[in-house]
């Protein structure tokens, strides 16, 4: 009779003999490995050597010096020379593949080097559209510009509502689990969404407002997307992103028309000024920067490099914009190029400097007829402003936790506020009077 142990050691040794047998797989055995020791240098945003080994997809490309691997032949592939031996030159910073890894790469290109990744791998796509618990936390509101639709960013989807009375019209689901920004384009026919999955991926929606069918879903990159913006024309797409960049994607195509890499630090809002051939992006490095729209071209930061950027709106008409920084800072410039800074004055562009307030701002709106704007705050409070003298009009009744998104309807005369509690309030903002209070979640029963 064999002991348990003896058994336990036996079936151990059997099983990993059959595994031995079985070829050696992309997805279960190969991906940790480049996942550990390869991808930090090696991924769509930082192509070192011009390599990417964080799908197959991105290592099937070639590299600078020709193919990573040549499918059969170990000893003609790069991937295997450059980690083998006893000074391997990858991973070129920390510890060496043990020979056990190395081995198993070397199998996997001599069995072929197939491609097994699941098609669903990379999906986080859901089932079936989720059921709330708790309210979900509202980061991004957009109201069309027709005044028939609001959009207010939910879990993995967008929930949309018609207007007035804010009917249920839609439950827009993909695949970011995170919902950064919205904008609906400037003729109301579509909606556009930025987000992604942080660490992750990137992504684009639009949608289709009248039959609510996706119309793209591009990913992009391998970060959250946010603060994305329409060209007054409706034919391209601004987006910032974690990734510092400013992207201008063509619409419907996708293609990407332009990126920018002049920012520091993560790149949160994005805005065209009149006519569509500049846009303005805000950062937390601190500066709203100008580019021109067609060549990607920097051409100023339109601001004095102050605190970070945490949110921006355009001025309805005017070529300027009002920004809210993280030390509490609500500023209006003009944007155009800094040109007549001196040592005396580098701030040349600024318009109009708000109250401080108190800290970071979360969210910023101009109204459609350009006298207010509205600012919301960590406190749950937010304030309304009148832009052409910054006197402080209205406070709007505290609510629970940070105001992350504010939007006013196209006739200035609601303004709509979502945040951290997850409900949407309308007021009056002549007034600061609330006037309803909304659940965005839809009730449980609608939910399954
Ligand atoms: C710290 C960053 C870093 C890490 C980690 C790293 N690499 Fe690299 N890799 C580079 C750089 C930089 C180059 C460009 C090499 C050069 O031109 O000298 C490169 C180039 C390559 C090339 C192309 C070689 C050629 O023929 O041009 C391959 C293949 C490669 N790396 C594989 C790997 C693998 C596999 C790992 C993980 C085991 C890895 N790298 C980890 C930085 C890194």
């Amino acid at each position: 009779m064999i002991s348990t142990s003896r058994a336990v050691f036996l079936s151990l040794a059997l099983a990993s003999l059959a595994r031995a047998a079985e070829p050696v797989s992309w997805f279960r055995d190969v991906t940790p490995i480049f996942k550990r020791s390869c991808n930090g240098c090696h991924n769509p945003s930082k192509t070192k050597g011009g390599v990417d080994t964080s799908t197959y997809a991105g290592f099937l490309k070639p590299g600078k010096h020709g193919p990573s691997f040549v499918a059969g032949d170990p000893a003609k592939s790069p991937l295997i020379a450059e980690v083998i031996g006893k000074e391997p030159s990858m991973p070129k910073e920390g510890d060496p593949l043990s020979a056990t890894e190395v081995a198993l790469l070397e199998r996997w290109v001599r069995e072929g080097a197939r491609d097994d990744t699941p098609a669903d791998a990379y999906s986080t796509r859901l089932s079936a559209p989720p059921v709330y618990d708790a309210p979900p936390v509202i980061n991004a509101l957009a109201i069309s510009p027709d005044g028939k639709w609001l959009a207010v960013s939910g879990y993995h989807e967008v929930l949309v509502f018609g207007l007035p009375g804010l009917r249920r019209a839609g439950r827009w689901m993909g695949e970011s689990t995170r919902i950064e920004s919205l904008a609906f384009s400037p003729d109301s026919k579509r909606l556009a969404m930025a987000g992604g999955a942080p660490a992750r991926f990137g992504e684009v929606q639009v949608w289709d407002v009248a039959t609510g069918n996706e119309s793209a879903a591009w990913k992009i990159g391998s970060d959250s997307l946010y603060g994305i913006s329409w060209s007054p024309s409706g034919d391209r797409l601004g987006v910032g992103g974690a990734d510092k960049s400013v992207r201008v994607l063509g619409y419907p195509g996708g293609k990407e028309l332009v990126k920018f890499d002049n920012h520091s630090d993560w790149t949160l809002q994005t805005a065209w000024l009149p006519g569509g051939g500049r846009l303005v992006s805000g950062s937390r490095d601190r500066a709203v920067k100008l580019i021109d729209a067609a060549s990607g071209q920097f051409i100023d930061d339109i601001n004095k490099l102050i605190e970070p950027v945490t949110c921006l709106a355009l001025h309805p008409r005017e070529e300027s914009v009002v920004y809210g920084g993280a030390e509490g800072g609500l500023r209006i410039y003009r944007a155009k190029e800094n040109q007549d800074r001196t040592a005396g004055n580098n701030d040349v562009n600024l318009v109009r400097e708000f109250e401080r307030q108190p800290g970071p701002v979360q969210s910023v709106a101009f109204s459609p007829d350009g006298v207010w704007v509205a600012a919301g705050l960590p406190t749950g409070e937010a304030r309304i402003y009148q832009a052409s003298d910054g006197k402080r009009v209205a406070t709007l009744p505290k609510q629970e936790g940070a105001v992350f998104s504010l939007a006013f309807a196209p006739d200035s005369k609601r303004l709509y506020t979502g945040g951290f509690d997850g409900q949407l309030r309308e007021f009056d903002p002549a007034t600061g009077k609330l006037i309803a209070t909304s659940q965005v979640a839809p009730p449980h029963a609608a939910g399954r």
